[in-house]
């Protein structure tokens, strides 16, 4: 099947007018300088988040608008306003000083998706301590590996989650304070020596509060990323890269002052920190935060309650919209709902088009890492979308895809997608492993650790990751190519390929499929499934073909290959910290 680009939308047909225009002449002579001033920032000057995202609009005219519109659990409300995020950040702030918290210390996130979580991370910005949020799903081990590593003095956290990792506290001598929020004060405090009360702690605390002064290049946030194998390594972020988080919040997201803005991801993730807080309040928009897990119904709900207008989500949710039909989202008004972005995997051209039907607008896929801080590669709202294309970089980002020896490739070569090191929201270091930061540089680039193509008009496709390549029969298969025909068959909900060790063709196409509701598992679906892939890709057709009920994902949403792998194969199963259950 060949997906049709999607035409440019015409100018009288949207809402507001794309913030960026021409991604082509965007890009010509740009500085970050621009962007700097944009933010009323000198460079050489103090640089903190925490005041470029609260304090700035709460001393101007944007003190009384909404900021955050948090739904909880059991569609509970509630509501802040810019006024309202800086007394309560600068109140848990002094409380946090009087702990004695100092710049550069690390304060640990440990919390459900709940308004606290959110004040409590701007607090530790303003103290200039480094902030690593984790999952709330954690258990024992992976909480233990992260604080150990990065010498964490503060955990905060709640009783439910505390009495979790109990039993870990004594391998933690670096930990000085815990702070414990009780939501429902019905629920116990836990006694533990080093447990602080968190509504104690604030109660008599200003609401008046010094920003630490923090230079652009202080460490601010550290996000904890898994590797294949090894522990996950912790990606050091700098205060300079708000800069680029604003500046993507504005051109990818496109959002406008009056936009009501919902990213989907959990804080645990670094798409939940740059998008879910940093981006959106950096430009002063609107957001809501909702603490329920995925369902099709309820996440229609959402954005049909709020009215919400700009939406950033990911593949695995999409594909799972996919999966509830087409039915369900005509039955809820999405009518507010004008522009769509999704990261984490790569969106499939079905996907695209799937949105097409559901929304009548496409889904705008973009690509960056945990490393790269921000949004690097994209497509613009006013860009015609090319099904399966990543996009194009950003103004002041220059990508390329680069050989074995670090040289750029012509147009249409696979190779490794490489970044121009310097862009501000750039990752500094691996926490306690610069060797491993400094492996990840080849003559002058950053290298990804993904495979990819640029096309002759410079919008760049993914293959896949450099770990998760296939090489059969003297060919070199993206998973994502094999995966996006998979989907394409009615019955096919989600779908992972890997390698498989052949003696013949060095490795064969495994896949593994999970279906959609209604479809039982039979012979002859998949004969009909692998009739239709071999008939679309020929020899790189899989040659086995698995139904599970599910695939293994991350916490964020990414399909495990190398975990379906390792269970293929016999192997050790690596790092499952990350692994949801
Ligand atoms: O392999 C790419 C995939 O996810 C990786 C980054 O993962 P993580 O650090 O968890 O992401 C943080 C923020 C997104 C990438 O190296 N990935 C992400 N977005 C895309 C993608 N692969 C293809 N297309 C994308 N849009």
């Amino acid at each position: 099947m060949t997906y049709p680009v999607l035409p440019k939308p015409a100018s009288d047909q949207m809402r507001v007018r794309p913030h960026i225009a021409d991604i082509d002449l965007a890009r010509q002579g740009f500085t970050w300088d621009a962007v700097a001033k944009e933010l009323g920032w000198l460079p050489g000057g103090d640089l903190n988040k925490a005041y470029l995202c609260i304090d700035r609009h709460a001393n101007g005219p944007l003190a009384s608008k909404l900021a955050m519109i948090w739904e909880g659990k059991g569609g509970e409300e509630e509501r802040y306003t810019f006024a309202d995020l800086k007394a309560e950040t600068n109140r848990i702030a002094n409380a946090l000083a009087q702990l004695g918290v100092k710049k550069g210390d690390r304060v640990f996130l440990f919390l459900d998706r709940v308004p606290e979580l959110y004040f409590t991370f701007f607090a530790a910005l303003k103290l200039g301590a480094v902030i690593g949020p984790l999952f709330s799903a954690f258990g024992p081990d992976p909480v233990r590996d992260r604080l150990q590593d990065s010498g964490a003095a503060v955990l905060v956290t709640q009783p439910d989650l505390l009495r979790k990792v109990e039993g870990i506290l004594g391998d933690l001598p670096a930990l000085k304070h815990i702070v414990v929020l009780r939501r429902n004060t019905a629920e116990q405090p836990v006694a533990n020596r080093r447990c602080q009360d968190y509504a104690a702690l604030v109660r008599g605390a200003s609401s008046s509060f010094t920003i630490v002064p923090t230079s652009y290049d202080d460490f601010s946030v550290m996000h904890y990323t898994s590797g294949t194998t090894g522990k996950p390594k912790g990606a050091v972020h700098r205060h300079l890269a708000i800069l680029q988080q604003y500046a993507t919040g504005k051109w990818v997201l496109d959002l406008h002052p009056d936009d009501i803005y919902w990213c989907t991801a959990d804080p645990g993730w670094v798409t939940g920190t740059s998008y879910g807080m940093l981006a959106p309040w950096s430009n002063g928009v609107t957001q809501v935060i909702s603490q329920a897990g995925f369902s099709a119904r309820g996440w229609y709900q959402t954005i049909q309650k709020h009215r919400v207008t700009v939406w950033y989500t990911a593949p695995t949710a999409i594909r799972m919209l996919m999966k509830a039909g087409e039915a369900l989202p005509a039955r809820h008004d999405l009518s507010s709902l004008r522009h769509i972005c999704s990261v984490g995997e790569p969106l499939n051209p079905e996907a695209v088009m799937w949105g097409m039907k559901a929304f009548k607008q496409p889904i705008h896929d973009n690509w960056w890492q945990t490393e790269t801080g921000a949004i690097m590669i994209a497509n613009y709202a006013s860009m015609p979308v090319r099904p399966g294309s990543m996009g194009k970089p950003l103004p002041g980002v220059e990508a390329a895809v680069v050989d074995a020896y670090g040289k750029t490739t012509t147009p249409g070569t696979e190779g490794d997608l490489a970044l121009r090191p310097g862009w501000p929201s750039m990752f500094q270091t691996y926490w306690n492993n610069r060797p491993l930061y400094e492996s990840r540089f080849r003559n002058g680039w950053y290298i990804t650790g993904d495979r990819a193509r640029m096309d002759t008009d410079g919008y760049f496709w993914f293959v896949g990751r450099s770990d998760d390549v296939i090489n059969t029969a003297g060919h070199k298969v993206g998973p994502f190519e094999v995966e996006s025909v998979l989907l394409e068959h009615p019955a096919v909900a989600e779908a992972a390929v890997i390698g498989k060790p052949d003696p013949l063709a060095m490795e064969i196409v495994k896949a593994f499929v999970a279906l959609k509701d209604g479809y039982q598992p039979t012979d002859e679906l998949r004969h009909s499934i692998m009739q239709h892939a071999r008939a679309r890709l020929q020899s790189i057709a899989p040659r086995e073909l698995e139904f599970r009920p599910s695939l293994p994902k991350t916490r964020s949403g990414k399909i495990m290959r190398r975990l379906l792998k390792a269970q293929e194969l016999g192997l050790p199963l690596g790092d499952t910290s990350t692994l949801e259950e």
